[in-house]
């Protein structure tokens, strides 16, 4: 067997075992060891900033989730939110709404970036504008939050890489599970050799209702004036105003990025979090559509293979992922890594650690001891050290997007590179990306994770 910085843990891994199980007994199934840690660096994070250290922010892209984020980066000390754009009349109007009718509003987000009182923006647009208002944004001075998947294909991933490292200002991808309690003490875990040798991992999501599966509600006053659709195939395939493309952009290729650019992204981050991956270097997806023939050009179920390559931080290993939004049992999510020693499923909140080993069944001393022990009791059974921990967060905890975003902001407080900052967010959307091509091209696509280049 393959010795790997975590085959050898092994050892380290089984004494904070022994730790946790005493925890386990005593105190019931809550943090064990090591989260204090991460949770003393947390709080440090939080005060580092000092009284008057003020970031004044602007919102593009003023939807579902441009608002959350919004949302959420208030909630961190120092932040003020001064402009918001968006191509959706109902939209600016929301946001004056929610956040002063005081605020700066325009459909142009360039407007945003020639401002001097803005220090950083969330960019939450459809796909097909991240790279551009990226660019921008940064080349422009500006710190960026951008919305997941950083690019819409994968040829547009390089110009963001460049403009971040030319600007140095700090650029961060949104997928806000990386930064969770849940991430962290899964990648703590692999690290100690919680699972042995990586073999496989696996993830699924799966939904079962029309909104899931994006058939979201046209406002009723949607037309040719509310909204400047001019502006919005400015960078892609002119067409004459359909209001499905604009509110429900994530079926069509021209604006969306299909399942995996939605949902596998999300899965990647975290793995690559979790183990120090840089990616996959074979790719292969198949699908189809089943259910929502509603115009769509992309497919509601995906499959999609990768092989991952060995690194320094890493065996060799394979990964299944799979979206299915016609799933009957009415949906369930998770990432599971699956090692010579035992398994992880991960989310966000929660880690549950099954071992299926309790010795090495290659070490001949321990199988000696264990038939004189096995003598010596006659027969008595024996106390086993525990097979399954579930590691949870502490009630109150605020979860993952907030953690991002407190992430984002302490880099951006300390001129600091973030932790998903644009090579980690291009190297998790291009297998994503990849799956697609895939997918439509019906063939296995090649990756180079390192120089992040094709073939
Ligand atoms: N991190 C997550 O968990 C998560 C969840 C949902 C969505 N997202 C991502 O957030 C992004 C937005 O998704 P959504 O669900 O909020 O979509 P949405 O349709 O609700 O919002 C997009 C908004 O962008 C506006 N817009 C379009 N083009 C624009 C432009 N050029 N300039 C300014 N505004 C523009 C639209 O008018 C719309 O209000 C997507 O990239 C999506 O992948 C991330």
């Amino acid at each position: 067997m393959k010795q790997t910085k975590n085959t050898s843990s092994r050892r380290a891994f089984v004494k904070k075992m022994a730790v946790g199980a005493a925890v386990l007994t005593t105190a019931g199934p809550t943090i064990l060891a090591g989260q204090s840690e991460v949770r003393q660096f947390f709080l440090a994070r939080e005060k580092s900033r000092a009284p008057n250290d003020h970031i004044q922010i602007a919102l593009i892209g003023a939807g579902g989730m441009g608002t959350e984020d919004a949302k959420t980066a208030l909630q961190i000390p120092g932040v003020r939110l001064v402009a918001a754009c968006d191509l959706y009349a109902g939209r600016l109007e929301d946001a004056r709404q929610r956040w002063g009718s005081d605020i700066f509003t325009t459909r142009d987000y360039r407007e945003i970036l020639e401002r001097s009182d803005v220090d950083a923006v969330i960019i939450g647009t459809p796909d097909h504008w991240h790279k551009q208002i990226s660019v921008d944004a940064l080349l422009k001075g500006k710190s960026a939050y951008c919305e997941k998947p950083m690019v819409h294909s994968i040829s547009e991933g390089p110009a963001v890489v460049q403009a971040q490292q030319k600007s140095g200002r700090t650029y961060q991808v949104g997928s806000q599970g990386m930064s969770s309690l849940g991430n962290e003490k899964a990648r703590e875990l692999f690290e100690s050799g919680a699972i042995g040798q990586l073999i496989y991992a696996e993830g699924f999501w799966a939904r079962n209702s029309p909104v899931g599966a994006w058939q979201y509600a046209i406002p009723k006053d949607a037309s040719a004036e509310t909204v400047d659709w001019e502006r919005y195939l400015s960078n892609t395939t002119r067409r004459d105003f359909d209001p499905l493309r604009f509110f429900r952009w994530r079926n069509y290729r021209d604006y969306g990025t299909g399942v995996s650019g939605d949902l596998f992204v999300h899965l990647f981050s975290s793995l690559h979090f979790i183990t120090s991956s840089m990616g996959p270097n074979k790719v292969m997806a198949t699908g189809g559509l089943r259910f929502w023939k509603d115009g769509r050009e992309v497919p509601d179920v995906l499959l999609g293979m990768f092989d991952y390559p060995e690194t320094a931080a890493h065996p060799a290993f394979n990964l299944s992922l799979r979206v299915n939004f016609v799933d009957g049992t009415s949906g369930s999510t998770y990432l599971r890594m699956v090692g010579s020693e035992g398994a992880m499923d991960v989310t966000w909140n929660d880690v549950f650690l099954r071992k299926n080993l309790t010795t090495d069944p290659m070490d001949a001393f321990m199988a000696e001891k264990a038939d004189e022990l096995d003598k010596a009791l006659s027969g008595r059974k024996r106390m086993l050290p525990p097979a399954e921990a579930h590691y949870t967060v502490e009630e109150g905890y605020k979860g993952a997007h907030f953690d991002h975003f407190a992430n984002f902001f302490n880099a951006v407080r300390n001129g600091k590179p973030a932790i998903e900052d644009a090579v980690f967010g291009y190297r998790a959307a291009a297998p994503a990306l990849l799956c697609n091509d895939s997918y439509f091209q019906e063939k296995p696509v090649r990756w180079d994770p390192v120089k992040m280049q094709l073939g």
